[in-house]
């Protein structure tokens, strides 16, 4: 039996180990030359992969259902998976005459890194291949990355929907993250505002990053901002009230909970006030509602540190939903949320920064240093020194 499944995206990533060029050297990748590199690292990647081992490792029994292809790299897969995990292997989908999806990931010491993906059998993955056995029991479903899995947001996300219908219909709490489109794809101009505004009624809780959703439902926004941010962060010109905008437009979709990651400025949360729409939140409500019901927080990022950013906001995800099954108020998981968003970015990889539950909330009962966030809280907000969270006294919608 499980709490959890997470179901969505996974890669294999293939990480060539690079030393550092004496005396510069050439660039790499340019045609007719060949780069010694050192050992590869292989790890797992994508939504499942990151949030899902996040949730493991927390203590959550977690169920993974993900599609791989028959191959070498498939079994890769599987055997990294089953490594941490005898039981973590068993909900993947191995496809017959498929590819596996992987990412090479070039990342020479002190140069942007760049990725080779190829996203093989997560560009099949359909609305079928999540059945009711394997949702059955759980409490909650989340659902990581349709953007680069082709036939969830081809025909408006009519897919996507359909599996979040399943999982609404059987009662699980429903949860949605996102990753941005590459914008010269297929995917990157696909009408995303349609696919949300058909999806959204049957997720419970959304958490996208504010990059993202600003792509997906204001480009004209977007490209001005991260277009005049240049070599500066883009949250130095983001307030409490665009976030605020942003949220709104995602509540009245149909969603309960919008979550706003904000990289290293922290994390925002609005929750809806509408009784109906919590009273379909499914197995993972919360019993104390007035706590939840029309909230609008915000919390700074905890100081650590950092050593790579790698699964930083899946792992956020993980800490949100384990506090929001344990029954945790509004603030107490948003904190929770930020605490293991903190975690992951002290170790290089996507999710071994993840301790154990009961670690986590003692650095939280130590006293935890923040960081100074860039984006700006407008008039009505105030601190809460006892939650560690700002506060809105605005009337929600
Ligand atoms: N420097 C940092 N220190 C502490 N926590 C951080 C830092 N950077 C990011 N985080 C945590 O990670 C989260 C990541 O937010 P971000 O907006 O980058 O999400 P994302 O783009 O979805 O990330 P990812 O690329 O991992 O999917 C933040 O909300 C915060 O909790
Ligand atoms: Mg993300």
């Amino acid at each position: 039996m499980v709490d959890v499944v997470v179901a969505g995206h996974i890669c294999l990533d293939l990480i060539p180990v690079i030393p550092p060029k004496r005396g510069g050297g050439a660039p790499l990748l340019l045609p007719g030359t060949l780069t010694e590199v050192g050992p590869a690292v292989l790890s797992t990647g994508g939504a499942v992969s990151n949030t899902g081992l996040a949730l493991h490792r927390l203590g959550i029994p977690t169920r993974l259902v993900a599609k791989i292809g028959e191959d070498l790299f498939g079994r890769a897969i599987l055997d990294l998976l089953s490594k941490r995990d005898s039981s973590l292997a068993s909900g993947m989908i191995v496809a017959p005459g498929e590819t596996s999806s992987y990412t090479v990931v070039v990342s020479p010491p002190n140069t942007d890194r760049l990725f080779l993906h190829c996203p093989g059998a997560n560009n099949t993955f359909k609305a079928a291949d999540i059945t009711e056995d394997q949702l059955r029991g759980a409490r909650l479903f989340h659902f990581g990355y349709p953007p680069i899995m082709r036939r969830m947001w081809e025909r408006e996300g009519s897919e996507l929907r359909e599996i979040f219908l399943r999982a609404n219909k059987l009662g699980l709490t429903t949860s949605l993250d996102m990753v941005k489109p590459d914008p010269d794809s297929d995917a990157g101009r696909a009408p995303w505002r349609q696919l949300l505004a058909n999806v959204l009624p049957f997720v419970d809780v959304f958490l996208p990053s504010f990059e993202e959703i600003l792509y997906m439902l204001d480009r004209r926004r977007f490209d001005s901002l991260v277009g005049e941010a240049g070599p500066v962060s883009i949250f130095s010109g983001v307030d409490t009230g665009l976030l605020a905008e942003l949220a709104t437009e995602l509540l009245e979709m149909g969603v309960s909970v919008v979550g706003l990651k904000l990289g290293d400025s922290g994390l925002y949360l609005k929750t809806t006030k509408a009784e109906e729409r919590w009273q379909h939140f499914g197995a993972s409500c919360p019993s104390n509602l007035q706590d939840w019901r029309g909230r609008e927080l915000f919390t700074p990022c905890f100081r650590v540190n950092v050593v790579g950013t790698t699964g930083a906001g899946d792992c956020t995800i993980a800490g949100f939903l384990a506090a929001l099954l344990k029954g945790m108020t509004a603030s107490a998981s948003l904190i929770r949320a930020v605490a293991v968003g903190a975690c992951n970015v002290e170790q290089a990889d996507a999710t071994s920064g993840i301790p154990d539950w009961g670690v986590v909330e003692e650095r939280l009962q130590q006293g935890w240093p923040r960081l100074e966030p860039l984006v700006r809280t407008t008039p009505g907000w105030t601190w809460d020194e006892d939650s560690g969270v700002w506060n809105s006294e605005k009337d929600g919608i």
